[in-house]
């Protein structure tokens, strides 16, 4: 076998994450690699926190790109934050609900569970029983934007019950970030966590995290040091802390920070609101042009996220086929469903740099001319008018 260098296929990302990256993103990451001590790297570092902090709304001092995918900074805040016998109260409404949970039992906590069905935002009613029914409970978590179904939960609202029964707010924002409002210090979340590759469009496999004080109080009162040495913040702050002084913990993944550096770099060029608003305008076209197709939502319009588009597979639709031909023949990737939705829903992301009027329409021409052949579309030819009808009426 002949191995040679690999050469990507062009793809137009529009699944559940990665999301198309930036070609100066791409540069970024493609300038030559430096020491992760090298006091040039470290003003870099600075100003990734600064961006990180603007992205997340924050001055938390505790703000920074842990060095690996989203799910460690899942992870992170659980080893962190969780101690054996600690009471959680984790709200499930999809995939990433039941891995907040898998993370409580494995530091040796113990879970609640608030239960919603998938499509659902967290309910904060039932939030607000289940900690009046255990008052022990230490902390909170649920997840912004549910990526496995496209429900988006009121953030606001559900850390503000957390803190009315005295327990901190973990928020999983790895969807949420750069693609909905998210506001860390006005909301007061204590702990939150996301992923470079969605609404940020770097590459995949950094996992910005903040931690307020409350969070970095409770850290410090721990009576048993975090089970994990990667993740332990207390020695992570030697590296990424403030200050001239920087101890060795790991290498930092270098061209991968340059590459968050630029893309973090962007989003404050476009201004924050201006992104939110981006990923709400182009998902409206692209709703009109799938519900001209006759396809239908899964979430209820008032939870719906912009970014993750969650679509029931239109009836008597051959959900593999229709996706494999897309990425055959369109270059295009759509998300299939997860868990529950498993064959029944397509995930069509709008996420970042992909959020884009030119993906919108590749996607609905795409998506019209399939279901047209597979002879399962009710209207074909329509799909992209509908979309230029919201174009030409809204600008952005
Ligand atoms: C809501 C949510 N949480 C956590 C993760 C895990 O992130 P990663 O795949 O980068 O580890 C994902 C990834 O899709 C996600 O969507």
């Amino acid at each position: 076998m002949t191995i040679r260098s690999f050469t990507p296929p062009p793809r137009i990302l529009m699944g559940p994450g990665p999301s198309n990256v930036h070609p100066r993103v791409l540069a970024a990451l493609g300038a030559p690699t430096i020491g992760h001590l090298d006091p040039e790297f470290i003003r870099m570092m600075d100003e990734v926190k600064a961006l990180l902090q603007y992205a997340f709304q924050t001055q938390n001092a505790l703000t920074l790109p842990v060095s690996a995918p989203g799910s460690a900074g899942m992870e992170t805040c659980f080893v962190n934050l969780v101690e054996p016998g600690d009471k959680v109260i984790v709200c499930r409404n999809g995939v990433f609900g039941g891995r907040m949970y898998e993370n409580v039992v494995r530091t040796g906590g113990v879970p609640m569970t608030v239960d919603d069905p998938w499509g659902r935002p967290v309910d904060p009613q039932k939030l607000e029983d289940a900690l009046k029914a255990n008052p022990d409970a230490r902390l909170v978590a649920f997840v912004h934007a549910e990526t496995s179904t496209g429900a988006g939960s009121d953030v606001a609202t559900l850390v503000a019950i957390a803190h009315r029964y005295g327990c901190l707010a973990i928020v999983d924002t790895v969807t949420g970030l750069g693609g909905s409002p998210l506001k860390v210090d006005e909301w007061g979340v204590d702990a939150v966590y996301a992923g470079t590759q969605k609404c940020l469009s770097c590459v995949p496999g950094l996992a910005p995290v903040s931690f307020n004080e409350a969070a970095m109080a409770r850290i410090k009162r721990r009576t048993r040091p975090v089970q994990s040495w990667f993740l332990d913040l207390n020695l992570v702050m030697g590296y990424w802390g403030s200050g001239a002084k920087r101890v060795y913990h790991h290498t930092a993944p270098v061209n991968a920070l340059y590459a968050l550096h630029e893309a973090l770099l962007m989003l404050q060029e476009e201004g924050l609101e201006h992104a939110w608003a981006r990923h709400r305008y182009h998902h409206r076209a692209l709703r009109a042009g799938l519900e001209a197709l006759g396809i239908r939502f899964v979430v209820d319009e008032p939870y719906r996220l912009p970014q993750l588009n969650a679509v029931y597979v239109p009836e008597g639709v051959d959900d593999v086929q229709v996706r494999r031909r897309l990425l055959a023949e369109y270059n295009l990737e759509i998300g299939a469903g997860l868990g529950e939705f498993a064959g029944k829903a397509w995930r069509i992301g709008l996420m970042g740099n992909t959020c884009r009027e030119e993906n919108v329409r590749l996607c609905l021409r795409a998506l019209d001319a399939v279901l047209a052949e597979a002879g399962v579309n009710p209207n074909p030819g329509t799909a992209e008018e509908a979309a230029q009808a919201v174009y030409t009426g809204a600008r952005l």
